[in-house]
């Protein structure tokens, strides 16, 4: 997106939220609460209605409400209607939206220290990948660590593991992305990580990989199960091989604006309602897994299993660089490896 767009989409975007609906931003929040009105947050993501992390979003909000008796709202603008993901981040940094959900990959670009979840197999399991997301004190540590930047994140949805899939081809070792163009997120860690078991990276925003897969513009993309059936990508590609590479988090941040303005009591409120959705989330996700993947298997995608070796092995450069980048990355890293049981 141009600059030049982005400014007038943020002019746009600010006066049409302003504006719009019930929204009272000339009262400070703590006044709102004590006059027991009614003081609207503003939540953005990119899934659709019907994906199981709208609705924890939509839990969350509703969670919020009944604990702060209706004094705080939550407006979810799903279906990347104010943005892709990259916009949105930038939304909440200027305080614009109050709340966004994004892939733990797009912040990224934002704080390098978030490259650490999307490292190619740091995860070893979901067990391990829950443990770590819930207990370490590293993601406590990158989660408060950009709020000089705009953003602060409190807390995590699960979104599943990453599998590569393909218009067509059976992938079963990194020989065989050789030549391929396969989407990846916008972030340097999983354009080497591509690059590392060779194949060509193609970043892009989630948007506009279902017309770029139908166009042949990129011969394949890699993402957890909803984007073959969610976000239709299975009518076009049909091989699916589980190479498992990432557990990259869904991840929800808050305005550091917003976040400064709420009370103690309302910060334990926001605290709260999302540790609890991302916890009942850990269940819809499992049911998700299991009822998507029978309706890709109806659209006619194929699944493999592979031996994932070769793509383990494939990647372990980009361990050592991320451990060389500082002693501040190092322990992230060791932190994370310790949960492993
Ligand atoms: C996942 C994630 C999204 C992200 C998408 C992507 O679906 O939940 O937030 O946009 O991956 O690959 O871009």
């Amino acid at each position: 997106m141009s600059i030049k767009f982005k400014s007038l989409l943020l002019i746009g975007l600010s006066s049409f939220l302003l504006l719009g609906g019930c929204v009272d931003k000339s009262k400070g929040l703590a006044e709102a609460e004590a006059a027991e009105s009614t003081y609207t947050l503003r939540l953005a993501h990119n899934q659709g209605v019907e994906h199981p992390v709208h609705i924890s979003l939509e839990n969350f909000g509703q969670a919020i409400e009944q604990k702060s008796n209706d004094t705080l709202e939550v407006q979810v603008y799903p279906t990347g209607q104010l943005g892709q993901e990259r916009d949105v981040v930038e939304l909440v940094q200027s305080g614009v939206v109050d709340f966004s959900k994004v892939s733990a990959s797009a912040l990224e670009g934002f704080d390098e220290r978030y490259s650490i979840f999307s490292l190619p197999y740091v995860f070893h399991s979901k067990e391990h990948f829950y443990d770590v997301m819930d207990n370490s004190s590293a993601v406590h540590e990158i989660f408060n660590a950009s709020a000089n930047q705009g953003f602060i994140a409190i807390g995590w949805y699960d979104a599943g593991n990453r599998n590569i899939y393909t218009v067509d081809k059976k992938v079963e070792r990194p020989a065989d992305l050789n030549g391929m163009k396969i989407r990846v997120q916008e972030s340097s860690t999983s354009i080497n990580m591509i690059k590392a078991m060779g194949g060509s990276p193609t970043p892009m925003a989630y948007g506009e990989v279902y017309t770029s897969l139908q166009a042949e513009i990129i011969d394949g993309a890699e993402n957890n199960i909803t984007a073959l059936t969610v976000n239709r990508h299975g009518e076009v590609a049909k091989a699916h091989s589980y190479t498992e590479h990432q557990y990259a988090p869904d991840i929800l941040i808050i305005s550091t604006k917003t976040w400064n303005n709420l009370s103690e009591n309302q910060k334990e409120i926001v605290m709260d309602s999302v540790k609890e959705t991302s916890e009942n989330h850990k269940k819809l996700w499992d049911e998700t897994e299991i009822s998507e993947k029978k309706a890709a298997e109806e659209m006619g995608v194929k699944f493999y299993t592979i031996d994932k070796s070769e793509f383990i092995e494939s990647v372990k450069p980009l361990h050592e660089a991320f451990k060389n980048k500082s002693d501040e990355f190092r322990n992230y890293f060791e932190d994370f490896q310790s949960y492993l049981k």
